[in-house]
């Protein structure tokens, strides 16, 4: 019986030299020590043995089993150190002095600008509001004062979609949607949000129009605000984004959501007023519409008019960036150039 546990061992540490793979050791360890195993099969012949010899051979049993299950643990631990050296001699041959991609990415000059006004508009209490692109008719025009069959529909040619639904035409409308989440404003803690956002119009795409602009809108509704309120802040937003002085200039202008409404136009800044494609040859460009919240919007919003008070902007983000950086084609801005749109750090 002894040869049998001797021999046993001996084809054991023959095959163990042989093992390479983490699988032919889970395999041994089977055949080895599983129910089925060989060590399993001397053990079961130890019944027909007498009680001395059944001591003897048990014992030697025992041994081979502890000494099988440790080699095999020795053997896979050997198999992990050989791999994490070789995966170190192939890292060594790697160049870790090799620069990488050197490219460093820039931001496109319209994010530049609406992240400029965001700080500027944070500083000052607003919060950072985002309005679906995909909005409904409701939002977009109704909400906003503007009833079906009103004329000023006619203003912004619309995308509409197979559902019924449209791309959104200007950033007021998130207007409403706004106003419901906040809410009518705490006495001396008035909303002030801004929300920027991609528009659409179906519009024919020149030098100084594309169907897909960025406008960015602000709001601020209170129990005691005003229009020297509303001109404070465009004064602000402008000199703080040009940083000098611009020409303005306020006329009225309508809007079916605010009442007075007005047009804040700026002096061209790439003819510097002498007129060119960009504004059309006429000096001015509008670039600020703005106005006192129409009493049906804030009651649609779910404000009172006759408490809450509140002014509304809609800043031609796309026109602004044009004007800071004198780009004179609008074009350049969705064209996907990296050449022209890297220069803008
Ligand atoms: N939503 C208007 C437009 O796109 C701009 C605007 C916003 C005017 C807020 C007044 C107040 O034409």
């Amino acid at each position: 019986m002894l040869e049998v546990v001797e021999k046993l061992k001996s084809e054991f540490e023959a095959k163990l030299a042989q093992s390479k793979t983490h699988e032919e050791i889970e395999a041994m360890r089977i055949a080895y020590l599983g129910k089925k195993g060989a060590v399993t099969d001397v053990l079961k012949d130890l019944k027909n043995m007498d009680a001395e010899a059944k001591k003897q051979v048990g014992q030697q049993i025992n041994a081979l089993k502890d000494e099988i299950e440790e080699k095999l643990r020795l053997q896979a631990k050997k198999m992990e150190e050989i791999k994490f050296q070789m995966a170190m001699e192939n890292a060594e041959k790697f160049d870790f002095s090799i620069p990488s991609c050197q490219e460093v990415g820039s931001l496109h000059p319209v994010t530049i600008v609406q992240r400029q006004i965001e700080n500027i508009f944070k500083s000052m209490g607003f919060i950072i509001e985002d309005g679906l692109e995909i909005q409904t008719e409701y939002n977009n025009f109704e909400a906003v004062n503007i009833p079906k069959h009103h004329p000023a529909r006619d203003m912004q040619d619309t995308y509409y979609l197979s559902n019924g639904q449209l791309l959104k035409t200007h950033t007021s409308a998130a207007q409403n949607a706004i106003m419901r989440k906040y809410g009518a404003p705490k006495p001396g803690e008035p909303l002030r949000v801004l929300f920027p956002g991609r528009c659409f119009r179906n519009e024919n795409i020149d030098a100084s129009h594309e169907n897909t602009f960025f406008q960015l809108e602000g709001m601020m509704i209170g129990d005691n605000i005003s229009i020297s309120n509303l001109i404070y802040f465009m004064k602000v937003l402008l000199s703080e984004v040009f940083e000098r002085d611009v020409k303005v200039r306020l006329r009225p202008g309508f809007f079916p959501f605010v009442e007075p409404g007005f047009e804040l136009d700026i002096n061209c800044l790439i003819c510097g007023g002498k007129g060119c494609p960009t504004c059309k040859q006429s000096g001015w460009l509008e670039l600020l519409p703005c106005g006192m919240i129409h009493p049906n919007v804030l009651t649609m919003g779910g404000i009172d008019p006759d408490k809450y008070t509140g002014f509304a902007f809609g800043l031609g983000l796309t026109r602004l960036t044009m004007m800071k950086y004198g780009i004179k084609d609008i074009r350049v801005l969705n064209s996907g150039n990296l050449k022209a749109l890297k220069q803008f750090k």
